[in-house]
């Protein structure tokens, strides 16, 4: 097993350059089993969803290569097989992509249900709500398998969303590049990685206008042709080392990013008090000029404040004097790290979807857990922040979503070390 122990205090200063993105990189990879051609794809994030979805590819018999740190090659022209239902499937969210590609490629999919990070009820009737209205009927094999088929060529249809959902825009999306005729989907979600997807589905040849808007049309064509592409940078992870800096009051410059994505989060960061000085590629923020104050912020789809920054801006929140409420509208059960920030000495009570944040007590350092992807970077700031040696074990979830998180802290500045335990001293705990 392995854990973070950080020893809190540190300042953060200097420079941190961002990865590709996580949720672009878990769809992209997946896209390419819809290509006739292999594919080169560049900026990958080296993190354990990647691995996971190559390896799932690659069990279905694609050609999968890294070729780089951030280079993965894939030639998925061996591809034999319709079903992806090892347990590599049910260890992620995102492998629910593969429906949509594989339907586009053999009309069929059998794929286990998404596992991920737990926020309650995670629904995908959107997605098989799309699949129904292309031609595909679907049945639940044993409660943990979907089998989703049509008895040909998908159709084009005309779908609109019940809820925006990140997920299903991009699966309906998959499905219908191949499709015969023209799909529309209205309420489409806008993020950042929808029009990746696009872009790169577009360069390979296929035929999609609008992502990043609420209606997108997508022209099925035949063929597929490889390129080499390369992955947007992370929003997420730029929006935690800005949250990190602000929570410990330092300075850094955040690289290699698209600033325009993180618009709703810069606009927080200004509202409390920070410095923001926006630049082509990256984003100075400076936390050490005044003291930081208190703020709301309600999560949305994109354009809005991303849910997945709702942890960490949070924990930022906690730092700063004043109360401010955190309103999760995305998720029906987000707050599941607020009993451990807690246990360090924050003052949290949540109400529905409601957080209240009495903030300005000082973190003190506890052994805590990560009991999802953001829940475990928000411990990771708390321990950043707090008194003495804080302890953040499940770090398996963190290691999902962050590439070198514990180098690119420590070039900041911090305290923090991965260091190995035996399941022993973790009952010790219990
Ligand atoms: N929803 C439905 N029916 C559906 C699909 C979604 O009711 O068929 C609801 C969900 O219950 C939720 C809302 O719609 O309340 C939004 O869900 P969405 O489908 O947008 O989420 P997702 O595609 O499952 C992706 C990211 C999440 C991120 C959300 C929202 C990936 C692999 N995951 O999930 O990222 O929180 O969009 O932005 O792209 C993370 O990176 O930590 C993470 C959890």
């Amino acid at each position: 097993m392995e854990k973070y122990v950080i020893n809190g205090g540190n300042v953060l200063n200097g420079e941190v350059s961002i990865s590709g993105a996580k949720n672009a990189a878990v769809a992209i990879i997946p896209a390419v089993i819809l290509c006739d051609e292999p594919c080169r794809i560049e900026n990958i994030p080296n993190i354990s969803d990647v691995s996971l979805i190559g390896r799932i590819l690659q069990e279905m018999g694609a050609e999968v290569k890294r070729e780089n740190k951030s280079t993965l090659y894939i030639d998925p022209r061996k591809i034999n097989s319709y079903c992806a239902t090892t347990d590599l499937v049910r260890g992620m969210r995102a492998s629910y992509y593969l429906l949509g590609a594989l339907l586009g490629r053999c009309h069929r999919a059998k794929v286990c249900l998404p596992g991920g990070c737990n926020f309650g009820a995670r629904p995908i009737d959107q997605h098989l709500k799309g699949f129904a209205a292309m031609g595909a009927r679907h049945e639940l094999v044993n409660g943990a398998i979907i089998d989703v088929r049509s008895e040909s060529r998908l159709r084009g249809n005309n779908i609109y969303l019940d809820v925006v959902s990140v997920g299903a825009t991009m699966n309906i999306m998959l499905a219908a590049v191949k499709a015969e005729g023209q799909t529309i989907i209205e309420n489409a979600a806008k993020e950042p990685h929808i029009v990746d997807l696009a872009n790169f589905l577009n360069s390979m040849g296929a035929q999609i206008r609008g992502a990043g808007t609420d209606t997108i049309k997508i022209r099925g064509v035949d063929y597929l042709h490889g390129i080499t592409y390369s992955i947007i940078p992370d929003q997420i992870e730029a929006g935690t080392y800005m949250c990190a800096v602000a929570a410990t009051r330092g300075k850094v410059l955040v690289k290699n990013i698209t600033p325009k994505h993180l618009e709703s989060i810069t606009a927080k960061l200004r509202e409390i008090g920070c410095e923001i000085k926006e630049y082509d590629e990256a984003i100075f923020v400076d936390a050490s000029k005044r003291p930081l104050n208190r703020c709301n912020v309600k999560t949305m789809p994109h354009p809005g404040f991303p849910t997945d920054c709702q942890p960490q801006f949070a924990t930022l929140l906690c730092t700063v004097m004043g109360t401010s409420i955190i309103n999760e509208n995305v998720w029906d059960n987000r707050y599941q790290y607020v009993s451990e920030l807690t246990m360090m000495g924050a003052h949290i009570s949540v109400e529905g979807r409601l957080a209240i944040i009495e903030g300005g007590n000082k973190l003190t350092a506890a052994p805590v857990k990560a009991t999802d992807l953001r829940a475990g970077a928000a411990m990771v700031i708390a321990g950043l922040c707090a008194e003495g040696t804080t302890e953040v074990t499940s770090i398996q979830y963190i290691e999902r979503g962050y590439e070198n998180l514990v180098e690119k802290l420590t070039a900041l500045g911090a305290d923090i070390k991965k260091v190995y335990y035996d399941e022993a001293d973790r009952s010790l705990r219990a």
